[in-house]
């Protein structure tokens, strides 16, 4: 293509391509692509030395004339880019107001609320203690020895050798049998940290509520006759309730707790992968070695003690399939509690 045709081909495509750009980004390509530093017209400009001498001042003018045509252009399709945009914009005050219901809290918050309240109703106390904890308090004086494999379920986040983020809410037990005389009744909710990697049913942060009660002649009935209680109230009256055997370093003997399915109570669905029951909780009587590390004299107390994930209890609750929605502030999942 020599000078001449290169010029009418920008005059003609040119002032097209402004005209149809819809928006800034579009606008500033086709402004680069023809008066840029690079542009066409710019090189156009470059080319004018090729030009017979006669010619050059004509064309010169020609292409002076161009520039500030396409530069025209673009400032007009820009306002009228400006001008659709603030009327697409337009804020009518007359309209209805979109109906939205506030989200509620969050709904592992509530669940804590719920589930302490419900034992504060049997007459238990509430006990807080740090999220940053001793490794004595989280495990040594659980009877976890050093070096014991149980420590390994609970992959933990280390501050330095004595100190790590609590990985239950059991050492609460533990604060409060060092620092008061038995009988204890109390529940300890709050935060939990451990080393877990992210998935639909794992949380590296999580809330757990622990119970303690400690008293004279206390049996693990007392420990079935509570937790019954709990589950039929915070599950409904018909929930069937079973204890399997467990280990816990800290209770024995220890125990996992289940609950009938409340999706097919009972008969075997999905969600309880055909077994009928669901896991709720760890349970057991407070180990002698535990009372002992707290200075309580274990041939004159004994105790139970039990401890529950909240999200997991929310979860089961509510029908939530990935525990995930519990901390990705969709407002879609938090409208519904
Ligand atoms: N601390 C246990 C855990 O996080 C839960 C637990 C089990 C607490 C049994 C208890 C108990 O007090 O008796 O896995």
């Amino acid at each position: 293509m020599n000078f001449k045709e290169k010029y009418n081909k920008i005059k003609s495509e040119a002032p097209h391509e402004v005209l149809k750009s819809q928006n800034a980004g579009e606008l500033d390509k086709a402004r680069s692509k023809y008066i840029g530093r690079k542009g066409v017209v710019t090189s156009l400009f470059k080319e004018l030395g090729g030009i017979p001498h006669q010619e050059r001042p004509l064309w010169g003018k020609k292409l002076n004339s161009l520039k500030k045509e396409i530069e025209n252009l673009i400032e007009k399709q820009k306002n009228s880019i400006r001008k659709e945009k603030s009327k697409k914009e337009f804020f009518d005050p007359t309209l209805p107001v979109e109906h939205y219901r506030y989200p509620g809290r969050n709904p592992a918050a509530r669940t804590m609320d719920e589930i302490t309240s419900l034992f504060i109703s049997m007459g238990f106390g509430v006990a807080y203690g740090p999220e940053i904890e001793t490794e004595y308090n989280n495990f040594t004086a659980l009877n976890f020895p050093k070096d014991h494999p149980a420590r390994d379920m609970q992959d933990t986040f280390y501050v330095d050798e004595n100190w790590l983020l609590r990985t239950h809410t059991s050492p609460v037990q533990i604060r409060v049998m060092k620092e008061s005389k038995p009988p204890v009744k109390l529940v300890a909710p709050g935060k939990c940290y451990r080393r877990d990697t992210l998935d639909a049913s794992h949380l590296p942060v999580f809330h757990q509520v622990e119970g303690l009660m400690i008293d004279r002649k206390i049996s693990f009935s007392h420990l079935k006759g509570v937790l019954e209680c709990f589950t039929r109230k915070y599950f409904g009256g018909k929930v069937k309730t079973r204890f399997r055997p467990s280990f816990f370093p800290f209770t024995e003997p220890s125990a996992e707790v289940d609950i009938s399915c409340t999706i097919c109570m009972g008969k075997g669905c999905s969600s309880c992968s055909g077994k009928g029951w669901l896991e709720i909780l760890g349970a057991g009587m407070v180990d002698p070695n535990v009372l002992e590390n707290c200075g309580i004299d274990k041939n004159k107390w004994q105790g139970f003690a039990f401890g529950m994930g909240v999200e997991r209890i929310a979860m089961l609750k509510y029908g939530i399939d990935d525990i995930r929605y519990f901390i990705q502030n969709d407002k879609r999942f938090l409208e519904q509690f």
